[in-house]
């Protein structure tokens, strides 16, 4: 291109030196031009390499736990543009509920994660999820890929609208949950915040611990997705703070969505845990674990 600009410079110079300046201003435009759009197929590029990287480290994550997921007919989405979670926290939530075995599994936002949590119940041979909706239309949705992965047993799809509620003097849109929690018949084990959208108001999440706080057995893991988002965290800070809630947290910014991990120690099981660590000699792995974390609630 500049060996043409030269070309042209030349050419003007012989012929039309008046409009020399105006041609040559033309000139230089179109160069920067060019630049421009250089610089714009550059990020294009990149962006998409990056997107293309992104949706194939998604991919290989559900691949490496296919056999294990034995869905014989539709596997959902995990996309990394989306609402869902992604291919990379679908195998670890996957392992993780395998290794935790949770009989009570309650979410908050359905979608392809409720086809994933009931191909690990099912993996596990016990347990159920109670997955929670607000948006009738996505409930719906949801139905259908349990429907369509043959796992729609394992599976209480709740619809909730949002209703407005009030926890610690704050106003929230919330889930309207009827008396369902008092029926549930045993505690969560395993809850897993994805819902409401962040969009719907800030802090959207926030009511879901001291709503469902009386509901987690004592070995409860909380599963925050979203972690690194600016409200999920005060959340999770606001939630640290109350007397009511004690826990350790564990950020997994290794994975995409950046969760946080929560778990559950009430009071009387850190005594408990303190009290058994005094008295063996030989510390149980579960007490060391402990006893390693402490410093992290
Ligand atoms: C973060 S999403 C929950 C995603 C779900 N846990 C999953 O892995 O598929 C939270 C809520 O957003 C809503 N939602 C899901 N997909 C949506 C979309 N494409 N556009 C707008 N809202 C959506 C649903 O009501 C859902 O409960």
């Amino acid at each position: 291109m500049s060996r043409l600009v030269a070309l042209l410079r030349s050419f003007f110079t012989l012929g039309l030196a008046g409009d020399l300046a105006a041609v040559d201003a033309h000139l230089r435009k179109i160069e920067d031009d060019i630049t421009a759009l250089r610089g714009i197929i550059r990020t294009r590029d990149e962006r998409a390499q990056k997107k293309l990287k992104a949706g194939l480290a998604s991919l290989v994550n559900v691949i490496s736990i296919l056999p294990e997921l034995d869905i014989k007919g539709a596997v959902p989405a995990f996309p990394h543009q989306g609402f869902e979670i992604t291919g990379e926290e679908a195998a670890f939530l996957f392992h993780l509920v395998r290794r935790h075995r949770p009989k009570l599994l309650l979410e908050l936002g359905s979608g392809s994660s409720t086809v994933l949590f009931a191909a690990a119940l099912r993996a596990n041979g016990a347990g159920r999820v109670i997955s929670v909706e607000h948006d009738a239309a996505h409930a719906r949705h949801t139905k259908e890929l349990l429907e369509q992965a043959g796992l729609s047993d394992r599976v209480e799809l709740l619809d909730a609208p949002l209703v407005e509620i009030e926890v610690n003097g704050r106003k929230f849109q919330w889930y309207d949950l009827g008396r369902r929690l008092e029926t549930l018949g045993e505690k969560i084990d395993f809850l897993f915040v994805d819902g409401p959208p962040g969009k719907m108001q800030s802090l959207s999440r926030y009511p879901a611990l001291p709503i469902l706080m009386p509901h987690l057995s004592p070995r409860a893991l909380v599963f925050v997705d979203d972690g690194a988002r600016e409200d999920e965290m005060k959340m999770v800070a606001m939630w640290r703070e109350a007397d009511a809630f004690a826990f350790e947290s564990e950020a997994l910014d290794f994975l995409p969505h950046a969760p946080t991990l929560l778990t559950m120690a009430g009071e009387s099981r850190v005594a408990e845990l303190r009290r058994a660590r005094e008295e063996r000699a030989e510390p149980t792995e579960d007490v060391e674990l402990f006893g390693r974390r402490s410093g992290t609630s």
